[in-house]
């Protein structure tokens, strides 16, 4: 994979227009990656904690709503072990993010453990949406219809909107 645009352009490519479920994550997914390159070029250190106050809300939100409204949906309509481990891998993989997150925000920016988890993150993060835009994409319209993918973007919506509310009180 040359660059993170590249990537989401091929990711973007062949999808019909209209909202569903496909549309919704891949907003998400660019939205992570571009604070995560800002995060990178960033030097100043109060805009650094910023930005990744503002990735970490957004991760854990994206992640909570997916796994709660997709990879449930998938899992119900997965009969086969193995894909039940891949589902499992998903989860561990917003684990990890969040915990490397939750260690930046304790670590000082433009130090070198810093640049270190940041990398680790992105290469973590970069992987993770590839599988999912390639692979989960491609299982979502197998198994469901565009009624059913429209639905489900719905659904991902509420719970998104519901995550918000509960992680802006959080701050409060
Ligand atoms: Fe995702
Ligand atoms: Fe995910």
């Amino acid at each position: 994979m040359s660059n993170i645009r590249d990537m989401l352009e091929i990711a973007g490519r062949g999808n019909s227009p209209g909202a569903d479920i496909r549309d919704q994550l891949r907003r998400d997914h660019e939205s992570v990656l571009g604070d995560l390159e800002a995060l990178r070029a960033e030097t100043a250190d109060q805009r650094c904690q910023a930005i990744l106050r503002r990735l970490r809300r957004a991760w854990v939100i994206h992640a909570l709503a997916e796994e709660t409204v997709v990879y449930r949906a998938l899992e119900g309509a997965e009969a086969a072990v193995e894909s039940k481990t891949r589902a499992d891998e998903r989860f561990i993989e917003h684990e990890l993010v969040e915990g490397l997150f939750e260690k930046l925000s304790r670590c000082r920016p433009s130090s070198l453990e810093w640049h270190a988890r940041i990398n680790v993150a992105r290469s973590l993060i970069l992987r993770h949406v590839e599988t999912e835009q390639a692979d989960m994409f491609a299982q979502l319209a197998q198994r469901f219809d565009e009624a059913t993918l429209v639905e489900m973007g719905r659904r991902f919506e509420l719970a998104r909107d519901k995550l918000t509310l509960l992680e802006e009180a959080k701050a409060a």
